[in-house]
């Protein structure tokens, strides 16, 4: 089976979200949104990876995949739970009401219906898609309680001695919200409360609910988001939240932020990771197929981004890379002319006002006190989506960088995740430009 290091990718055709992410007896499980049969979205199954330590990914193929009524058109995504020591897996489970007939793969005219479903894996290996799936919230049918379409992506976590449910969810498709949902055992759930606002966008999608020291944090991927110069008009966002966990009453207690300012990440799911950390991945989104690898997996679409850890320092949120990723780029590279053939690099340096770098063609500049990123010269051609990118304004004109290039993806991470922007690549070069304090490889 196909093997990934750093970055989890489609083990061939296509893949999306990340689900059922969770560290569960000594391994870390992720699994992801996948369309098997080709290289674009279709009739959605869980791809099934799993890692010891993040960096090191086993593909084990699919988990689930559509067997019943209510999931017969896609195995939406969602979220895992252990519980008893079995791994419990919340999905959507969709239905088209009326498929394209020259293509089974996709509803017509985007009429289908979603309800809620789980499967129970005694083990996180095996996965009974005819005996252990149970359909755990139907469709809903009330406009005032949610919408029966778009009522998507269980994110399922304990709260105390009972469990939480969030999912996205729409106001007739017009404005975003999420519901809230409560469950004693994981396996019988009541309906809570609901948070609707317009900074949700049109659809929440994949929202998520962690828990942080410092209290909660909301991330939620609103679709239909029109501020000026997005690459893609769904995002992933976070703000700071308070959340009453008795009444599953939630209010966001800041304006919501994006999560990575390369704007090429969606769908985030969080959870933690063995020592206790809060840590994140999302779907970097590719507007093609990269080129085969030759290793087997034929033209795939669609990447994981680094794991990062949540941090909250000085009262700020923080993403920086996840502790086992810089661990393992141990060898120091001496001579800086060059990128390695096609392994992955890690460069810190120091960046200020007027600075630029350039990494196989890609280019890293600091102007107005942004840290911009530039594909332009390696995005093969591609204008669809936004070249450029800019973090927010760093007010000490000058920051420190810590950048992982690895094949398709670029991720720079800004003084430690104070702010991190990655964008997708598809033929970077090998010349390397710009002043590094250090190189290092894996
Ligand atoms: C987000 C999303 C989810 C949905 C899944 C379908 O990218 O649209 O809301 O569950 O992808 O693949």
């Amino acid at each position: 089976m196909t093997e990934d290091i750093l970055h989890l990718r489609a083990p061939g055709n296509w893949i999306n979200d990340p689900n059922g992410f969770i560290y569960y007896k000594g391994e870390y499980h992720l699994f992801y949104q996948h369309f098997p049969y080709a290289p674009r979205w279709g009739t959605m199954h869980w791809g099934h990876a799993v890692s010891r330590d993040l960096v090191h990914w086993k593909h084990l193929g699919v988990a689930l995949f559509p067997t019943k009524d209510y999931d017969q058109d896609g195995v939406f995504s969602g979220s895992a739970l252990e519980l008893d020591g079995r791994m419990h897996l919340y999905y959507s489970a969709v239905r088209y009401t009326q498929p394209k007939p020259e293509d089974i793969h996709i509803a017509e005219g985007d009429r289908f219906e979603t309800s809620q479903a789980m499967v129970v894996s005694p083990d996180g290996r095996h996965f009974d898609n005819w005996t252990d799936k149970r359909q755990i919230i139907p469709v809903i049918t009330d406009p005032e309680q949610g919408d029966r379409k778009d009522t998507r992506d269980p994110k399922v976590w304990k709260e105390g001695s009972s469990y939480r449910m969030v999912l996205g969810s729409t106001c007739g498709g017009t404005m975003g919200r999420v519901l809230f949902y409560r469950s004693e055992d994981g396996l019988t759930w009541t309906y809570a409360n609901q948070y609707a606002a317009p900074e949700l966008g049109r659809i929440l999608e994949c929202p998520d609910l962690a828990k942080l020291e410092e209290g909660y944090l909301f991330f939620g991927s609103p679709m239909g988001i029109t501020a000026d110069g997005l690459a893609y008009s769904d995002q992933a966002m976070y703000a700071r939240a308070e959340f009453e966990s008795e009444s599953c009453r939630m209010t966001l207690t800041e304006p919501l932020s994006f999560l990575d300012y390369g704007l090429d990440l969606y769908a985030p799911q969080s959870t933690l990771d063995e020592a206790g950390r809060r840590v994140v991945v999302g779907w970097m989104r590719m507007p093609q197929p990269a080129p085969d690898f030759g290793d087997g997996r034929g033209p795939w679409n669609g990447t994981m981004s680094l794991p990062r850890v949540v941090e909250v320092r000085e009262g700020r949120v923080c993403f920086p890379v996840h502790p086992n990723v810089s661990a393992c780029f141990t060898k120091l590279v001496s001579d800086l002319s060059s990128l390695a053939d096609h392994r992955p690099v890690r460069l810190q340096t120091t960046l200020r006002e007027g600075d630029s770098l350039n990494l196989g063609g890609y280019r890293i500049r600091m102007r107005d006190g942004q840290v911009e990123g530039d594909r332009s010269d390696v995005f093969a051609g591609l204008s669809q989506v936004r070249l450029t990118a800019r973090s927010p304004r760093l007010p000490e004109g000058s920051c420190r960088l810590d950048i992982f290039v690895d094949q398709n993806l670029i991720e720079i991470f800004i003084n430690e995740g104070q702010y991190v922007l990655s964008h997708v690549v598809y033929d970077l070069g090998s010349q390397l430009e710009g002043r590094f304090n250090a190189i290092h490889t894996l």
